[in-house]
């Protein structure tokens, strides 16, 4: 794919798992197993491609109302993944996480914060994990953050919220694809997302494949892209 097509950076909303799982009469937990495969090929195919920057909603501020038992499945799925590490060092990826991490385990607080520290002086793809993430929650926090600094209300810009969202430093998400058949954001990236293109697509997330996402690519680099303009 030519680079001057790809997004720099790709939001994606990992939809569909439960859904995945009831079809074959399995628990909810089964379709979230299948969801952190689908998560993996599908970094791995923007490495491959060399996007700049990736984030998958994985886990929202509002999913905390589930059962506890696939609350738990899911941050169990999150440590094994964060456990193995090994593919970022050899892709060569940068791990970030966003979200308010207050409520998480320790030893899941500590994992993120040794993957990032030990990822930080790679140069390849920027994989961002969204995990206890709203979009509102991260405006507010940024807000919060400027305000307690104490300086004047005309110093508060976009570009001083923008860096002071979880997300500081990675460009605007470009293309926002969502499967799993539903057409809405769900709290995810609102800000950083103001401009986005978005796809929606009917793949279940389990099934997303790399196709899947070629196909998203392709429709984005189709769209006439105008930011307000004509
Ligand atoms: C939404 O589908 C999915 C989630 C809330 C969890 C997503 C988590 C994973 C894919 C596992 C992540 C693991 C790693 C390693 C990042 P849903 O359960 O709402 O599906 P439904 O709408 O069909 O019920």
């Amino acid at each position: 794919m030519e680079k001057a097509v790809l997004p720099r950076h790709i939001g994606i909303i990992m939809d569909g798992n439960g859904r995945w799982a009831k079809k074959r009469l399995l628990p909810r937990t089964a379709g979230h197993i299948e969801g952190a495969k689908a998560f993996r090929k599908c970094l791995r195919h923007c490495v491959d491609l060399g996007i700049e920057c990736v984030t998958f909603y994985a886990f929202s501020t509002e999913n905390w109302k589930r059962p506890k038992d696939e609350v738990n499945a899911i941050m169990k799925l999150f440590s094994e993944y964060l456990d193995e590490g090994l593919d970022m060092y050899e892709e060569n990826i940068v791990m970030r996480f966003i979200g308010d991490r207050t409520p998480l385990s320790d030893s899941l607080k500590a994992k993120m914060e040794k993957l990032e520290r030990e990822t930080d002086g790679n140069n390849g793809t920027t994989c961002c994990l969204a995990v206890n993430y709203g979009g509102r929650d991260d405006i507010l926090h940024a807000v919060k953050t400027l305000a307690a600094q104490g300086g004047d209300i005309s110093d508060i810009t976009e570009d001083s919220i923008s860096s002071n969202l979880y997300t500081s430093g990675l460009p605007d998400v470009d293309l926002l694809i969502r499967p799993s058949g539903e057409q809405r954001i769900s709290n995810f990236l609102i800000w950083q997302a103001a401009y986005a293109e978005y796809v929606f697509m009917d793949v279940l997330w389990p099934d997303f494949s790399e196709k899947d996402l070629d196909s998203a690519i392709a429709v984005f680099a189709g769209r006439n892209r105008r930011f307000g303009g004509l």
